[in-house]
């Protein structure tokens, strides 16, 4: 008789069957977060990938595992690197590094320039072409600056609609848009929200509110992958039903670009935003990035927008002239001379996705691992299908196929302080993920850092915690 293989096992052996480019990022270790590291000394659980040890002149320092790519990427070792010759050619050159870049040699590009060979890169991760991308800015900012130009209400057209629970940016940014245009926010904003009892928004309830509302429906900007839920909307079929009945559709992805495969060009999205420090790695805060689709560039005069002189036409920029022509595509929406140093970081990360294997390597991996991951949370004695009364439990609120997730899952906790305590009890072990109040733990394991093991190591800790919580001891029923 064949024994089948414990969860452990099938984490080694999935691990071996995909290359591992860990190698590429800075992972946290226990000394470096801080934190106790328990398996001192000893040969714990997570020891026997060869991580064991504390940083002790004898054994490497024993890493964390870190599932919360969803909210800060993982550091790539060649972003230090990068910043620091910026940093140089403003020590060695000041100003003159704009046009004469004293390291060009080495692959540096004059900062008046810096942001264009990130364009290549961005595009095919979002599905675009190359005019209708540009890296700029911040995602709320760029938000904003896409919904000056592309929500512009008629007496008849005048609403957005987006999701009830949106990321508060979000929803903070269409309340003043619609404000902004002396419009009565009550009657302007329809917010969909899942049906009573649920926490996924329902395909069919979203494409038949915009069916009912459309004609009086300006712009519809949901999310790509929802933040709490981590929902993967259809973004093609809500688009297409958008467009049927006349609305501008938009999206912020968030927390979609570099973790799921999108398609802005194919599937005739007119804008999105979004940011980079999540899936793409480019660091806290870093620069972020916007898609126009490029049936707005046919007409070169093509509609206002928040301008500055980094959108036009950079063969009079600096003639200090004023007249405006605007650069036809994405570029041409540009505001500012771009963060150097935000800029290179990004670089960095994108090259580093690149050597990775891209979005669609990437992409089959994630699945696989979050699908890895769903599995070993359903072998729990904790999980729940539903959220109950009583015992400590938790429940999965994403979607459990994986064409409508990404990689993370959301565990609902309960009863009372349960989340708290068990998301204390998994940090102080070394597994880090984040916490959305009131009582959700999401999971993220990304595939350009993360292995299968991960997965395992993080769920293994979990139990424990839950276990610890319901007052038995620290061990765990997976195998
Ligand atoms: C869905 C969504 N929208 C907006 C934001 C805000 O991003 P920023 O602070 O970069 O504008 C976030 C941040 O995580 C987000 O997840």
């Amino acid at each position: 008789m064949v024994t089948p293989l414990s969860f452990k096992q099938r984490a080694e052996y999935l691990d071996s069957q995909y290359e591992d480019h860990s190698d590429l990022f800075e992972i946290p270790t226990f000394e470096s977060m801080g934190l106790r590291d328990r398996l001192e000394g000893k040969s714990g659980e997570s020891g026997e990938s060869g991580d064991t040890g504390s940083g002790s002149n004898h054994s490497p320092p024993h890493k964390v595992t870190y599932l919360c790519g969803n909210s800060l990427g993982l550091m790539p070792k060649s972003t230090p690197l990068l910043v620091n010759k910026e940093l140089k050619a403003w020590g060695d050159r000041g100003v003159e590094s704009h046009f004469r870049h004293p390291l060009e040699n080495q692959g540096c590009v004059n900062w008046v320039d810096i942001d264009l060979p990130v364009v290549p890169l961005l595009a095919p991760i979002v599905g675009a072409r190359q005019n209708e991308v540009a890296c700029m800015g911040t995602l709320t900012m760029n938000l904003n600056s896409l919904l000056c130009s592309f929500y512009q209400p008629t007496e008849t057209r005048y609403k957005i609609l987006f999701e009830k629970h949106a990321f508060p940016s979000d929803y903070y940014a269409m309340l003043n848009q619609v404000r902004l245009h002396g419009l009565d926010e009550e009657d302007a904003i329809i917010q969909m929200a899942p049906r009573k009892g649920e926490f996924l928004l329902r395909t069919e309830d979203i494409l038949s509110t915009i069916e009912k509302e459309g004609e009086s429906i300006a712009v519809v900007c949901f999310s790509g992958i929802q933040y709490y839920t981590g929902q993967y909307f259809d973004m093609e079929r809500i688009t297409r039903a958008g467009h049927e009945k006349g609305c501008i559709v938009g999206w912020d992805l968030a927390h979609a670009v570099g973790n799921v495969e999108v398609k802005l060009h194919e599937w005739d999205v007119d804008f999105a935003a979004w940011c980079s420090y999540k899936y793409l790695n480019a660091g806290p805060g870093g620069i972020g990035g916007i898609f126009i689709n490029s049936r707005f560039f046919e007409d070169s005069n093509w509609r206002p927008r928040l301008a500055g002189w980094w959108g036009n036409n950079s063969s009079i920029r600096f003639e200090m002239r004023e007249e405006f022509e605007p650069i036809r595509g994405a570029l041409g929406f540009r505001q500012s001379n771009p963060s150097v140093l935000d800029v290179v970081s990004l670089r960095s990360a994108l090259e580093t996705y690149e050597k990775c294997g891209g979005i669609k390597k990437l992409r089959e991996k994630s699945k696989e691992m979050t699908g890895f991951l769903q599995e070993l949370l359903v072998a729990s004695e904790y999980y729940r299908e539903k959220e109950e009364e009583g015992e400590p439990h938790f429940t999965i609120i994403t979607p459990l196929k994986a064409d409508e997730r990404g990689a993370q899952i959301s565990l609902l906790f309960g009863p009372g302080d349960v989340m708290e305590r068990v998301f204390k009890y998994m940090n102080e072990r070394g597994v880090i993920c984040d916490d959305r109040k009131p009582n959700v733990i999401r999971l993220a394991p990304v595939a350009s850092y993360n292995g299968f093991r991960d997965c395992y190591e993080g769920v293994r800790v979990m139990e424990e915690g839950l276990r610890v919580v319901s007052g038995g001891r620290e061990s765990t029923n997976l195998q």
